[in-house]
């Protein structure tokens, strides 16, 4: 990607064992034509020495708010200005909560508040710190702020215990980066609708039926929408997920509650990405006190949901709709149908079944069927990928159809 060529990226390293990650992370920037200028917390160069990173990069390694810098006037300044883009990877919970709390207390930091440049930040930690509500908080500050955060990967982690907290592979940094870099406002000025998640049928005050949906894909799509300049609504079903920068997000619990939400806004979109799992039968009288466990058996009736994106596609006054099919067998037979029947310009199927795709993970294997027949297949691919060719197809529409984008 050119966009990325002469850049200036300042790299903030802090002090978790990931460090020797943002070894490779520089020399593939480097590789791909950026300036990377580094800054190590004093814990980072525990893990990593300056030097690796000055040779590496061919620039001086920024270490102390106090020392003398060859290259630059003004230290905490002059990074701040000279960068295009500030990445902190790996982003340890302590210097995430110094971040959110605007504390400047050392050369990183007060970078960090005195530049104008984007910011990403890489979180790396024990899945424990991660979760914890107040990292959690911290992060969601940030991006209140505008900061980009990474997600971060799930695996084996150093301390031994499984989990979210990963630094994501140098690669997928990389890419993220040069994305960001080679990414235009492509949908500035449109409007688009995305759903996500499962939605939750009541059957009386305390119970519902659900499903297994976390909302990734959806919250990727919204994202990856959001930074190609589309004034995005996200209608949201129950998700342990963050609204993402620049993204405004409607929570809703029911199918009907969903489809309210989605009709209001219909005229006024370009487009909508239907990739929420809406429950198909609803529970045909939900009681208003709870039910007691009275009986050995219990049938529950239930009735179909109306179909939304079927009801959508109706009604279509040139939006683009892309609807989703998860399958766990015949997956091309059956998605074609659906992209007939709903009268969808794109159809994005998968087979929940398989190792990595489906609900709850952070990749998915796709296929992506045409409304004029095309079938494109991709490997196994994290969900912002995906979210990212879901995008590209949809503009390319624009070209071709007479739809609205
Ligand atoms: O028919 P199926 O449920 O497999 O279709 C899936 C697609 O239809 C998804 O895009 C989903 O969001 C949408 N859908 C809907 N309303 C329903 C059921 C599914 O909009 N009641």
């Amino acid at each position: 990607m050119a966009g990325i060529a002469g850049k200036n990226i300042v790299l903030g390293v802090t002090g978790g064992i990931a460090a020797y990650k943002a070894v490779e992370l520089t020399s593939r920037l480097k590789k791909a034509g950026a300036e990377v200028h580094v800054i190590m917390t004093r814990a980072a160069q525990k893990f990593v020495t300056e030097l690796t990173f000055r040779e590496i990069s061919g620039h001086a390694v920024a270490t102390d708010m106090w020392g003398k810098l060859q290259e630059f006037h003004v230290e905490h300044i002059a990074l701040a200005q000279l960068a295009d883009l500030v990445v902190i990877a790996p982003a340890t919970a302590n210097f995430i909560a110094k971040a959110a709390a605007g504390i400047a207390d050392d050369l990183l930091t007060t970078t960090l508040l005195a530049t104008k440049a984007p910011i990403f930040v890489a979180p790396a930690m024990n899945t424990n710190m991660y979760e914890n509500p107040l990292t959690q908080r911290n992060l969601e500050s940030l991006r209140r702020f505008g900061v980009h955060v990474m997600e971060p990967a799930e695996g084996q982690l150093a301390c031994g215990v499984s989990g979210k907290g990963r630094l994501p592979e140098p690669s997928a940094l990389a890419n993220e980066i040069l994305h960001f870099f080679g990414r235009t406002q492509s949908l500035k000025g449109r409007r688009i609708l995305v759903t996500a998640a499962g939605t939750r049928e009541p059957i009386d005050p305390v119970r519902y039926i659900g499903n297994r949906s976390s909302g990734k894909m959806g919250y990727a799509i919204a994202a990856e929408a959001a930074m190609r300049g589309a004034e995005v609504l996200l209608v949201s079903g129950p998700s342990a997920l963050q609204a993402p920068a620049g993204v405004k997000l409607l929570r809703v619990e029911s199918a009907a509650e969903m489809r309210d939400a989605v009709w209001k806004e219909y005229e006024a979109v370009d487009a909508v990405i239907m990739s929420a799992a809406v429950a198909d039968y609803r529970v045909k009288a939900a009681a208003s006190e709870k039910i007691k466990k009275t009986q050995d058996e219990w049938m529950l009736p239930l009735v179909k949901n109306p179909d939304i994106l079927y009801e959508l596609g109706q009604h279509k006054k040139g939006q683009i709709l892309i609807g989703f099919a998860a399958e766990t067998q015949n997956v091309l037979e059956y998605a074609r149908g659906k992209l007939e029947k709903k009268n969808l310009d794109y159809i994005v199927a998968n087979d929940v079944t398989e190792d990595g795709a489906g609900f709850n993970t952070d990749t998915n294997r796709i296929l992506m069927i045409s409304r004029t027949g095309e079938v494109e297949r991709f490997p196994l691919m994290r969900k912002t990928e995906l979210a990212d060719i879901i995008l590209d197809r949809l503009e390319a529409l624009d070209d071709e159809t007479s739809c609205k984008i």
